[in-house]
């Protein structure tokens, strides 16, 4: 009886063989958290946007979905994703879609901004705790949009667009990002404090100036958007996937080895790097190479606190507590932005791991290896943990509902196999 109530809800799996070193270069993906809200901006121009090395993930597919729903032709030609938003006549966002991505959110910036018109289900996403949109709302109210709630969804309507100066409660990257949308085509300036600076803030006001927009001071805390009457359509490769690179950095400390990250950002990573380095491993830059080396078990780091950027991210903080497991010593990691973000926790101990989560903090004392189990993964980030955790162990483990991972990692076994790594994808 469970094992038919299994088989309807995990699709597929992955099985590992734990305990290969890795070793090898791997190409890292263009960053999924830059590719979602510029394609969230294609809709601002009725010229054609062709985005860049677009990586094959479920959260792009799901983006695609709602821009063709909104009447957008979007066509992948080789790995670039061409949006024509011209034809583009529909503001509504229907829930089945918003649930499956909660950067769909993203859309009302720019879909208010295209129709002065927007009607979009309460966003889905990652299950990691209360994520709510309140910043978002504030802040397009602040620029002249007046918000309703009907039946679960948010309903935008305004005459016009009005740049204002806008306070944001918390350094949100959605509503950044959400705010800068909608002030591109306001009538004059908008002023963003306390904005996000993570490096997607700065690719996305690179964008929206590749397509005419007058955008400064991202990555600065203060964002200033002077409002233009027209965008055009751009050509353009945003930046590597920071939380990727940093994955497979952590997943190479585990399993010991060599790894070579091309087409990787250093600056970006540079918390991480640096807790790398603490823990015991070797790491080399050259450009845009990094290579991570390790060959011995390594010792644990005090403390890890996930913050804003450029503070160690929330997005890494699973992948480390993993790491953290199998290091000489204890830790305490503190995650500081989302709550129930912890809840790997049980997977790992599953395993053979040693955690005590009490509140925000995961009290973690080192064992000498993790061994194989059977495991299901509940979130991105987190499913990315159970990965590394398995291809690091003793023995076999199954991973279930990868569905999760699928979301932002591209090609995620391909690449580990590459570096040696024993996992197959399995439909079950
Ligand atoms: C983005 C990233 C996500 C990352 C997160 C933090 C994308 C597609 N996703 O998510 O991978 O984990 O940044 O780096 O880019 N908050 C509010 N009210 C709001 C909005 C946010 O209180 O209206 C709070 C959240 O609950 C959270 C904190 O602000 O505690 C940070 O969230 P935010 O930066 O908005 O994350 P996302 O943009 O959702």
């Amino acid at each position: 009886m469970e094992y038919i109530l299994l088989l309807g809800v995990y699709m597929e799996k992955y099985i590992i063989n734990g305990g290969n070193k890795l070793y090898g270069s791997v190409d890292i993906q263009t960053a999924k958290n830059s590719v979602l809200p510029i394609l969230a901006a294609a809709v601002l121009t009725d010229g054609k946007v062709t985005v860049a090395d677009v990586p094959h993930i479920s959260d792009v597919r799901n983006m695609v979905k709602i821009l063709s729903r909104l009447g957008c032709r979007a066509e992948f030609c080789g790995n670039n994703l061409i949006i024509d938003s011209s034809v583009a006549d529909c503001y509504e966002i229907p829930s089945e879609l918003a649930h499956e991505l909660r950067s769909s959110v993203f859309l009302l910036g720019s879909v208010i901004s295209r129709f002065h018109m927007a009607k979009i289900a309460y966003p889905g996403g990652c299950d990691i705790g209360l994520r709510p949109v309140d910043l978002h709302l504030t802040g397009l109210k602040r620029l002249g949009v007046e918000i309703t709630e009907e039946n679960g969804y948010i309903v935008c309507k305004c005459d016009k667009l009005t740049g204002n100066e806008i306070m944001l409660d918390c350094p949100s990257v959605g509503a950044t990002e959400n705010i800068m949308l909608a002030a591109v085509k306001a009538e004059g300036v908008t002023v963003i404090k306390n904005a996000a600076r993570e490096p997607e803030i700065e690719d996305l006001q690179k964008f929206l100036n590749a397509m005419g927009a007058r955008v400064r001071g991202a990555g600065s805390g203060t964002v200033v958007v002077q409002g233009v009457k027209e965008l055009f359509g751009c050509e353009y490769l945003p930046i590597p996937d920071r939380i990727e690179a940093g994955t497979f950095l952590i997943a190479a400390a585990m399993c010991g080895g060599e790894v070579e990250l091309k087409r990787a950002c250093a600056e970006h990573i540079s918390s991480l790097l640096h807790k790398l380095r603490e823990n015991g491993c070797k790491i080399r830059v050259n450009n845009d190479k990094i290579v991570l080396e390790n060959n011995r078990r390594l010792t644990s780091v005090k403390s890890i606190e996930t913050q804003p950027y450029p503070g160690f991210p929330t997005d890494l903080q699973a992948q480390m507590t993993a790491l953290c497991c199998i290091c000489r010593g204890q830790s305490i990691v503190t995650e500081n932005l989302f709550e129930t973000r912890f809840k790997y926790v049980p997977e790992l101990r599953k395993m053979g791991a040693d955690i005590t989560v009490i509140n925000r903090n995961a009290f973690v004392r080192g064992v000498e290896r993790f061994h194989g189990a059977t495991l299901v993964a509940h979130d991105l980030r987190g499913g990315a943990a159970l990965v590394s955790a398995a291809l690091s162990a003793v023995g076999r483990s199954e991973i279930l509902d990868i569905s999760h991972i699928d979301r932002g990692y591209g090609a995620f076994e391909y690449k580990l196999r590459r570096l040696g790594g024993d996992i197959v994808r399995l439909s079950v």
